[in-house]
Formats: structure tokens, sequence, C-alpha cells
């Protein structure tokens, strides 16, 4: 039975820690030097509809570390673009590639693509989630704090892609999690319930000083997402106040760390002096996609 990775939900508790330990393994292995790759030679196909610098780049040279091939294929480029349908080319491309990674505008595209691929699709990103951010993330944090069961994750901003998996993932990675957004960004009620069912609670205001009170990491995104342009100068107005700032860091716990999944606009949803202060974590965070990714393919591929 293929597995895919549409939602970080789609991984049990016991998986997740299983790729994060691994990816941590794999990251010793390369800066020790040594190589690890596949048992045999394999082949990524990576669908990409927007922009990407750290997704796609990580994918690529992880996947070539592990002795395999990566493809990036731009949808205007190929038969898709001029409307062949995702069923048809995800049962075509099965019969060339190992693994398919998608990054699209709608989830239920991944969806679909997975529905109709025999082999494993992993999503890069979609409009409800970012599972494979969320693996690097939990990773950040295994390695700074030793393990992520008992921490609390403040998140301050647009409670979309990112916000989703990061709250999904909480019962399967142990943290408590708050969120703060402006009135209109806050987090879907249907992801909420999902990751209540799994026993997880979460405290959802509108206050940043109130979500970040007692936090050991800020973690905040972009409040323009992919998509979301025409909407810049509203949502600029909207997340005013919601800047992850020197002060707001002053109000969490002393030693805690921030994390930003990146592209960051720096003096919007968080300062220069943050992410380049002795409490940002953001360029290990930035890292650890690659070996996070790595680990990840070599689960789907066993
Ligand atoms: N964080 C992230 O997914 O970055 P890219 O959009 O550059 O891939
Ligand atoms: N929320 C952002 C994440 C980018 C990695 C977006 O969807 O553009």
């Amino acid at each position: 039975m293929k597995r895919d990775l549409l939602s970080i939900q789609d991984l049990s508790g016991g998986e997740l820690q299983n790729i994060v330990d691994s990816a941590i393994h794999l990251k010793a292995l390369r800066e020790a030097g040594t190589d690890h790759a596949l048992p045999r030679k394999c082949t990524l196909g990576m669908i990409f509809e927007k922009a990407s610098t750290r997704t796609r780049t990580s994918f690529e040279v992880g996947m070539f570390e592990l002795g395999g091939h990566a493809l990036f294929m731009n949808p205007n480029d190929m038969q898709l673009g001029r409307g062949e349908e995702v069923r048809d080319t995800a049962r075509v491309l099965s019969r060339y590639l190992s693994l398919i990674m998608i990054r699209s505008y709608l989830h239920e595209t991944a969806v679909e693509l997975a529905g109709y691929a025999e082999i494993p699709v992993i999503n890069g990103l979609s409009d409800r989630e970012h599972p494979c951010q969320i693996l690097a993330d939990i990773m950040t944090m295994k390695e700074e704090f030793g393990t992520t069961e008992g921490l609390r994750v403040a998140y301050i901003g647009d409670s979309n892609n990112v916000c989703n998996s990061l709250l999904l993932a909480a019962p399967l990675a142990g943290y408590e999690m708050a969120v703060a957004s402006p009135e209109g960004f806050l987090p879907d009620d249907d992801i909420v319930t999902q990751a209540e069912r799994t026993g997880a609670r979460f405290d959802i205001t509108t206050s940043p000083k109130e979500a970040v009170s007692g936090a050991d990491v800020i973690y905040t995104d972009t409040w323009v997402s992919m998509g979301s342009e025409t909407e810049h100068d509203a949502r600029i107005r909207a997340f005013a106040g919601f800047t992850v700032d020197e002060a707001l860091v002053q109000h969490a716990q002393d030693g805690a760390k921030v994390l930003h999944c990146l592209p960051a606009h720096r003096g919007e949803e968080i300062t220069g002096p943050v992410m380049d202060g002795p409490s940002s974590l953001i360029w290990n965070q930035a890292e650890n996609r690659l070996h996070a990714q790595k680990a990840l393919m070599m689960m789907l591929l066993e």
C-alpha cells in the first residue's frame, strides 16, 4: 500500500518521531561527510503551481544526496496547463516516477493527484496545510529543547496553511499551542475541532501578548500568503500590532526561541533584530527542511 503525506495527520505520533530522529541522524551523517543513499535509484517529480525557494531546493538537493534524481515540473510547461486532467497526469507520472511532490493552490488538487497516483504524493504546501514545513519545525524544536513534549508554542499572525499543520501536529508531538490572530484571520473551526478530537487544547486569542505568555517558542509567517497579493494593503492594516518584535519576545519565557517558515518580510510580521538576533532558530529551521524531507522520502519509499 503506498503512503502519501497530504496532511501532517497522515502520520502517527510514532512515525513523526521516527522521521524527526532519522532526520537528526541524516544531518549528523552529512556533517561528518558521510553519504546515505536509497537502496535503489529513485526519481522525484516536483510540480509547483506557486513559487518556492526552500521547498524546491531542499527536495531537489535531498533526492540528489539520497542517490536519486528530482525533476522540477512547471504546470504551465506541462499538458496540465492546457487542461489535461489531474487524474490522467497522476496515472501517467506514476509510470515514470517513484514519488511526486506537489505545491498547489487548492488542497483538493493534491488530494486528487494522490487519489489517482500509484506512487506516494507529498503535499509541498497547499491552501490548507504545509506538512513538510512542520516536520522541519518539530526537528528544530527537538534539537533545541531535547523534546517537543510539554513545550508551549505561540503562533502569531495569519492562521492559514502553516498554522493549520502546526495545530494538527500538536497532539502528535505533545506541545501545547496558543494562537493570536486578528478577527477574521483566526484558525478555522474545522482544523481546531480535528486537532482537539485527538486530545489537544488550544488558547485562541486576538492578543499577541496573551498568546506568548509562558511560551517557549514563538512562530510567525507572512501576513500575505501566495495567492492573497491583491489583499496586501488591507492585510497590512488588519495585522497592525501583530509584529513579532523584541518587546513581544520579552513577554515569553526567558530563553524563548523564534521560528519563521520563511520567506519573511522584515518590519511586517517580524522585525530584523528578532530574525537576526539570539532567539532566532530560523536559519537552522530552513536547513532542517533538507534533512526532514530526506527522512520523509526514505520512509515513503521503503
Ligand atoms: N517555507 C517554504 O516553504 O519556503 P518556500 O516557499 O521558499 O518553499
Ligand atoms: N503561508 C505562506 C507560507 C509560505 C511558505 C504562503 O502560503 O504563502
